[in-house]
């Protein structure tokens, strides 16, 4: 049997507008559907039809050929062997290219509204509900495009909605995280199955104060958050909104920072998501925003020297997440000694304080058994581990697919 892992729709390019003839006016899309990593293709048993829609932002009007003059035989159809799709979307005739901005957005065919957003819960094997398409055919993870004035930036969209597992959906508030990611190929600049596994075990964890409490270290009345490796920053930039979040339900009052950090490529893109999330999280909290989101440069070549950016050199850290980041067996010891560099950096901030604890949650979706070096690295550094949480993917297959979620500490509980 296929082996079903949790797969992305991919666009291999930016969608372009062909009105050259004006009468039959279309988006040509070309896509993929691969893993996080890009090593292999949806390979699925049953065809996945997809579905696009294709709306004015501002209007939330459809410019598709709407039924019956659309003359399309079936769906789009993803079916095993594929490696690329090519596909024509007409749109409504006699449109110019100065007509046409809208967002599109690509789901598979079986998705529930909202189009183009993958419910957190559904990455979450207690809360997906029985007979769920992630349930019985493994995760899809849908993506949105921008058009503006008939013209896409190569940039892509995910939207990952957060809510609590413990409440219906139709009963609670939900936190929508947008992530923009590079359209093409990039290890910085897109997600990964680690970050969106823990980003909706976060969401749901800490929707109430018991949750916060239990894994959140927040000791004083400022908490502060360090990420590396953060990629297109999707666990700190979740994290935040979930600080604010549980600021604005009045289950903690601390004021937050959270730095993302990672190397120079990956900072346009995390900038980008850091503006997009400012604008989330003054509406999560209209009284002002709590939590303040940065980025700097931070390679753990320079790190596990202690040599850090003005921004985490500013303050001690709280707690130090990161999340695939361990794949890479020969930049684990650059990576545990800028985090051993973090604590020691910790323990002179807090020169006069009995407490200089260090707290890391890492999320490592094991690739291959010489990660495992990982461990012995954290042990000879002094640093305590244990498993907060072992999440498996959603999927059908032979071969079980996990993410786990370490806490790491370090340093002495002496309060
Ligand atoms: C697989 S990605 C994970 C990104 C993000 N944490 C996520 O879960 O979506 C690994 C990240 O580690 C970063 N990285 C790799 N080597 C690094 C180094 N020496 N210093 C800092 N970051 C590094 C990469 O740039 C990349 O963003």
């Amino acid at each position: 049997m296929a082996k079903k892992k949790m797969h992305y729709i991919r666009l291999l390019r930016g969608p372009k507008l062909d009105t050259s003839n004006l009468k039959r006016p279309h988006i040509s899309i070309l896509l993929t559907i691969t893993t996080d990593l890009g090593d292999s293709f949806l390979y699925p048993d049953e065809p996945v039809d997809l579905a696009i829609s294709v709306e004015n932002p501002t209007t939330g009007q459809s410019i598709l050929l709407p039924p019956p003059d659309q003359i399309i035989d079936r769906p789009p159809r993803w079916t095993a062997g594929l490696r690329c799709l090519d596909i024509k979307v007409p749109i409504k005739p006699h449109l110019k290219k100065s007509d046409v901005t809208c967002t599109i957005r690509i789901h598979p065919a079986t998705q529930t509204p909202p189009l183009g957003v993958l419910k957190g819960r559904d990455a979450l094997p207690w809360s997906l509900a029985r007979g769920s398409p992630a349930a019985s055919k493994g995760l899809v993870m849908p993506v949105s495009v921008d058009m503006a004035k008939g013209i896409c930036v190569p940039v892509a969209v995910r939207t990952l909605r957060l809510s609590s597992s413990k409440v219906q959906p139709q009963d609670q508030d939900t936190l929508d995280v947008d992530l923009e990611e590079d359209v093409g190929e990039s290890i910085a600049r897109h997600i990964w199955d680690a970050g969106v596994v823990t980003a909706s075990y976060l969401g749901d964890a800490c929707s109430s104060k018991e949750g916060i409490c239990e894994i959140l270290p927040m000791r004083k009345d400022h908490f502060n958050v360090l990420e590396l490796g953060s990629g297109v920053g999707i666990l700190g930039i979740t994290l935040a909104q979930v600080i604010e979040r549980a600021v604005a339900h009045g289950h903690t009052s601390c004021k937050t920072t959270v730095l993302l950090t990672d190397l120079p490529e990956a900072e346009e893109r995390a900038r980008s998501n850091i503006a997009r999330a400012e604008v989330t999280l003054s509406r999560i909290n209209p009284d002002g925003p709590t939590v303040t989101l940065q980025y700097e440069d931070l390679d753990w070549d320079e790190g596990r020297h202690g040599r850090f950016g003005a921004l985490a050199s500013a303050r001690p850290w709280d707690l130090v997440i990161l999340s695939d980041c361990t794949y890479n067996v020969d930049s684990l010891p650059a990576l545990v000694g800028t985090l051993s560099a973090l604590h020691a950096a910790n323990v002179k901030h807090h020169e006069a304080e009995a407490d200089t604890r260090t707290s890391v949650i890492l999320a490592t979706k094991p690739r291959h058994s010489s990660e495992q070096a990982l461990f012995g690295l954290l042990s000879s550094a002094d640093w305590r581990y244990n498993v907060l949480k072992s999440i498996p993917l959603p999927k059908l297959g032979e071969e079980d697919e996990i993410v786990d979620i370490y806490l790491l500490e370090r340093g002495e509980r002496n309060t």
